[in-house]
């Protein structure tokens, strides 16, 4: 059932280039120009009037949502919050019927997600649900949704669920800003062109890195931290790096935006500190340049993932990662592989039991 690979993991990872082309299937239509979401149409008058549209989440689906917020409030340009369920449960939070609350979770049953809904939902919200698990419990409970076809995800570590996620929050970013006149039609005609490229692109990054990361690996087996920075869309890409390592290899990582590192962090940077640093040439990359000026001089040791032909952050780099080029908003999903790889192998060169790491399990039903 492991198709041939040794864990459910790299199964799944393996698998993106078709999650994302089945989540998008039906829904993405390039030749026409459209993008069908029914959940989305059918209330898309509560999108647009919406005052505030609050997402909430836990752990990897909750760092899709900081991307979702990125993607929504640049292309449809509605105030976009995302809060962990957790806290947001427990605060006494604002909400009012003038609110859309979109819950992200793979399961469809993590606890918190859930009370954070019924909350809402009681307080009057308009509430959406992103799920990959069909009929499951946030599935039900929700006004409308969309599920994200990633197929059933068995490895505990979340990775072919993210990234259908993040193809969701796209599909409905650019829906909502279409529809809103936020987004001209030439502009979103090119952008779901690219988007539709996206299944290709990871193929690619998933044949010219896999061998390449699984070696640089081999480096990082004895490491005891990890810093993983980014800016933008890849910010919250940085988190997730940082997430996927320290859930299946036990190695403390810390994902932080890159210009934050001079507030803190940077105080850690030794010849000791490995640091991923995700530079693609769309999205800040003079001010990553500077970033990595700042982690060399203090000679750490640099992990870039770049774009293809890159010269100025990976002459600076100890190892580097090509990803095609493509789309800023797109650039988080094609970075999301080599990092999922890296959590990978380090992992398994650590022994460690990747897919059922200690202490974890898959869905969070308790608080
Ligand atoms: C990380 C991971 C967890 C889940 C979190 C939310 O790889 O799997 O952080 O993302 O427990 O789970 P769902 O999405 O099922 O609500």
């Amino acid at each position: 059932e492991k198709g041939g690979y040794e864990h459910f993991m790299l199964k799944e990872i393996f698998e993106q280039p078709k999650s994302i082309h089945d989540t998008m299937r039906g829904r993405l239509l390039v030749d026409e120009g459209v993008i069908k979401m029914a959940g989305i149409w059918d209330h898309v008058e509560k999108f647009k009037n919406a005052n505030r549209i609050i997402i909430i989440a836990c752990g990897t689906s909750w760092h899709a949502g900081l991307i979702g917020e990125y993607l929504i409030e640049e292309y449809a340009r509605i105030p976009v919050e995302v809060e962990y369920a957790s806290e947001f449960r427990y605060r006494n939070p604002i909400i009012t019927d003038k609110d859309v609350v979109i819950a992200i979770s793979q399961s469809g049953e993590t606890a918190d997600t859930m009370a954070a809904l019924k909350l809402a939902k009681e307080k009057g919200a308009f509430i959406y649900g992103i799920c990959n698990v069909v009929d499951s419990s946030i599935a039900r409970i929700t006004d409308a949704g969309s599920y994200t076809h990633a197929g059933p995800e068995i490895g505990v570590a979340s990775t072919k669920a993210f990234t259908a996620q993040l193809t969701i929050l796209t599909l409905i970013a650019f829906k909502l800003g279409k529809h809103n006149g936020t987004l001209d039609n030439t502009s979103f005609m090119s952008l779901i062109a690219e988007l539709d490229l996206i299944p290709k692109k990871i193929e690619e990054v998933l044949s010219t890195t896999h061998e390449l990361v699984k070696n640089i690996s081999k480096d990082f087996v004895k490491s005891t931290n990890f810093l993983y920075l980014g800016r933008g869309y890849n910010y919250p890409a940085a988190l997730e790096g940082a997430l996927k390592l320290k859930e299946i290899s036990y190695i403390h990582a810390e994902g932080y935006p890159a210009a934050e590192m001079k507030h803190g962090p940077i105080a850690l940077i030794d010849e000791n500190m490995p640091i991923v640093i995700i530079a693609p040439k769309k999205g800040h990359y003079d001010k990553i340049v500077s970033n990595v000026q700042e982690i060399k001089a203090r000679k750490g040791k640099l992990i870039a993932v770049v774009n293809k032909g890159d010269q100025q952050v990976s002459e600076m780099a100890d190892y580097v990662i090509e990803i095609p080029e493509t789309s800023e908003c797109f650039s988080p999903i094609l970075a999301s592989v080599p990092l999922q790889l890296l959590a990978y192998y380090i992992a398994v060169y650590r022994g460690a039991n990747v897919d059922q790491p200690r202490n974890l399990a898959k869905s969070v039903t308790v608080e």
